[in-house]
């Protein structure tokens, strides 16, 4: 279960929100792996207040390149150095704000996997797309990208979130159904990538709350979520992952 705190937070709420989600986390079942994803300037909060716990922290986004004039970009390597163990990329906010192409997550991807970190790719369509038919094109093509760049083995080692961009911070939830049919469709893309990689950990994020958690975590083939609004609160986060501990599958 993955927080998504976007740009949200400032030390002192942090302090207090970091702090709730430890305490809380430890009393979950081994099984269900809690991380957040907070704005750059807060990894180093977030690997002191959450080193010694059960809580992974992670970066939102990393630079396509390693190293270099880049001025305003992050390296996957500098999040390394504050003990980081995921990276979003290919956020559909990137993806839409900063016209991020699916061979750029790709490199992207590449380069978390390189300084040790685990991406989480994300892909989605949206609205005018599922209403085209066209969302396991889309999608197909988003997760394609990243999958033709890796080897098998470091295929195996990466997260996939599926967020349809129509239901995120919408209020919209994918109908459990619907998501688990794109869930299915991205096992399949896997598998052919190799049968470890079927085993990736399928994420789905949009709009999801304490109220509809347990019914979209007890889906085959959702293994976990991606949360924005409600991961920036203690309450409704730790909710959640205790829905996907009752589901656990
Ligand atoms: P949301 O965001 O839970 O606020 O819809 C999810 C995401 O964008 O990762």
């Amino acid at each position: 279960m993955v927080g998504n705190w976007k740009m949200h937070g400032r030390m002192g709420d942090n302090a207090t929100l970091l702090t709730e989600v430890a305490a809380g986390a430890s009393a979950l079942q081994k099984g269900v792996r809690v991380g957040v994803c907070v704005p750059c300037p807060y990894l180093a909060q977030s690997q002191a207040l959450l080193s010694g716990s059960v809580v992974q922290w992670g970066i939102q986004d990393v630079s396509a390149h390693a190293g270099g004039a880049f001025t305003g970009e992050v390296a996957a390597e500098m999040a390394a150095d504050f003990g980081v163990t995921y990276a979003i990329v290919g956020h559909s906010e990137r993806r839409a704000y900063h016209r991020e192409s699916p061979e750029t997550v790709a490199s992207k991807a590449q380069r978390a996997i390189e300084a040790g970190l685990t991406p989480i790719v994300c892909v989605g369509e949206s609205l005018e797309e599922r209403e085209a038919g066209t969302t396991e094109q889309i999608i197909g093509t988003q997760l394609d990208a990243v999958l033709l760049v890796l080897t098998e083995e470091q295929a195996a080692g990466i997260v996939v979130a599926y967020e349809p961009v129509w239901a995120i911070g919408t209020g919209k939830t994918a109908r459990p159904g619907q998501a688990q049919d794109v869930h299915a469709f991205l096992r399949h893309k896997l598998l052919a990538k190799g049968a470890s990689v079927a085993n990736v950990p399928v994420l789905y994020g949009g709009s999801v709350k304490p109220e509809n958690a347990e019914e979209l975590f007890g889906q085959k083939d959702i293994d976990g979520g991606l949360i924005g609004g409600a991961s920036l609160k203690s309450k409704d986060f730790l909710a959640i992952c205790r829905a996907a501990q009752i589901v656990m599958h």
